[in-house]
């Protein structure tokens, strides 16, 4: 990470590693610092130096704790590797250990004004599988969610799913630059920077990042987009390949969408329609997706949190410029994107209300979503009250 140009400095002093951050702080300039060692150690650092911390996740690997994916605190990595061998028990009540000790420090920062919130990463399942109920809202179990939000829950659902923005993929199949190249800038042709400051950021992403050099294996590029979005720059792909101006193109999406994937712990993780737990969206999307003639789908488990912890309905598109295409296009991308922004408009969240609406007009010819009839709170509770 640091030789790609992710991670600006490393350190394995915690001294040095809070110092530059502080530093930059001060002089309000962006870095990413990785300080080489365990988290727990860090968080320990910070309470004792009575550090302020504004924002607090994790990106453990704690879809499989147990597993390799979280290093317990007081061992060195290499002795972790071993006891993952030799004594898998013991090396599971340590990775308990140091989860709940990990836990009770981001209360305390928690308690001194730090937002934490889940990476998606599945920590927090993670702390009440190593013993500590008093993550669950309920302090029982995990049917009604954490004490801490994920991060769908107030940020990327608010300000991205509920408008059905998403990470959409294309891969250039033909593996050359230029394609890429060419994509990049026809994608950032299709968007309107004026519109929200959502396409704003994308416009910004997707014209700069030919220049940032992203990319680190195949020809692909991830882009966050709309239904609408998504389908005008499908079709302009599609044509770009009728034309030969590229080579053909492949589509796709990430599991972590607005729509496609079932997830308590992250994408759908306390819900407002209190839905949590149901996993028939990804099924739902995948069908569709099938019967609407995409290349490539899946219905498959696990995506980010783990397995058993979420289903996931993907898809995958080659674009070959023939016009049968372009209706499979039409009637798919957006099937694939307001599968979710539905649903969210049913948990009653604003922003997907109007999306549903706004399509309901733009597509009157052909679809309708239907929306919910919002009761006044104020009645019901008083009626729930007298009863
Ligand atoms: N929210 C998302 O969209 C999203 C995307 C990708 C991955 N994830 C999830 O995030 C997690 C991390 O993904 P990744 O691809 O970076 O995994 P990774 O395994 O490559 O990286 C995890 C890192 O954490 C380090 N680590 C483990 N225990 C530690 C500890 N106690 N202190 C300090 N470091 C420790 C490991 O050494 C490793 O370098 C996974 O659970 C993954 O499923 C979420």
């Amino acid at each position: 990470r640091y030789e790609q140009g992710w991670v600006s400095r490393k350190t394995d002093s915690l001294a040095e590693a809070v110092s530059w951050a502080l530093q930059m702080q001060e002089s309000k300039e962006a870095c990413s610092i990785a300080y080489h060692g365990n988290i727990v150690d860090l968080l320990s650092y910070l309470i004792e130096h009575n550090i302020h911390v504004d924002l607090l996740s994790d990106q453990t690997s704690c879809h499989v704790p147990y597993d390799g994916g979280y290093c317990p605190q007081g061992i060195s990595f290499e002795e972790r590797t071993r006891l993952l061998a030799e004594d898998h028990d013991y090396f599971r009540v340590l990775v308990d250990k140091s989860l709940q000790k990990h836990f009770e420090y981001i209360k305390i920062l928690h308690d001194r004004g730090t937002y934490f919130f889940d990476y998606g990463n599945s920590f927090l399942k993670a702390v009440y599988d190593a013993g500590v109920s008093g993550v669950c809202k309920n302090k029982d179990n995990p049917a009604d969610g954490f004490i801490f939000p994920s991060y769908v829950e107030d940020i990327l659902g608010p300000h991205l799913f509920d408008y059905g923005y998403g990470p959409f993929r294309w891969c250039c199949l033909s593996g050359k630059d230029e394609d890429l190249a060419a994509t990049d800038k026809a994608a950032m042709e299709c968007i309107d920077p004026e519109r929200r400051y959502q396409d704003r950021d994308n416009y910004n992403w997707v014209r700069d990042a030919g220049k940032n050099n992203l990319v680190v294996g195949t020809k692909c590029r991830i882009l966050y987009q709309d239904a609408k979005g998504r389908l005008k720059i499908a079709l302009k792909f599609n044509e770009m390949v009728r034309e030969g101006v590229t080579g053909p193109i492949m589509l796709g999406r990430d599991h972590h969408d607005t729509g496609g994937t079932d997830s308590p712990f992250r994408e759908t993780s306390n819900i407002k329609d209190g839905s949590n737990i149901m996993a028939d969206m990804a099924t739902q999307c995948f069908a569709g997706n099938s019967a609407r003639g995409m290349s490539l789908v899946s219905l498959h488990n696990g995506g980010g949190t783990g397995i058993g912890n979420a289903i996931n309905g993907g898809f995958g598109m080659v674009l070959d410029g023939s016009e049968r295409v372009d209706t499979i296009l039409k009637m798919s991308m957006p099937w694939d994107v307001m599968i979710g922004v539905a649903r969210r408009s049913w948990a009653r969240n604003p922003n997907a209300i109007s999306t549903a609406e706004e399509y309901n007009q733009i597509r009157s010819e052909t679809d309708y979503i239907t929306l919910p009839y919002l009761a006044d709170e104020e009645i019901v509770t008083g009626l729930t009250e007298k009863d």
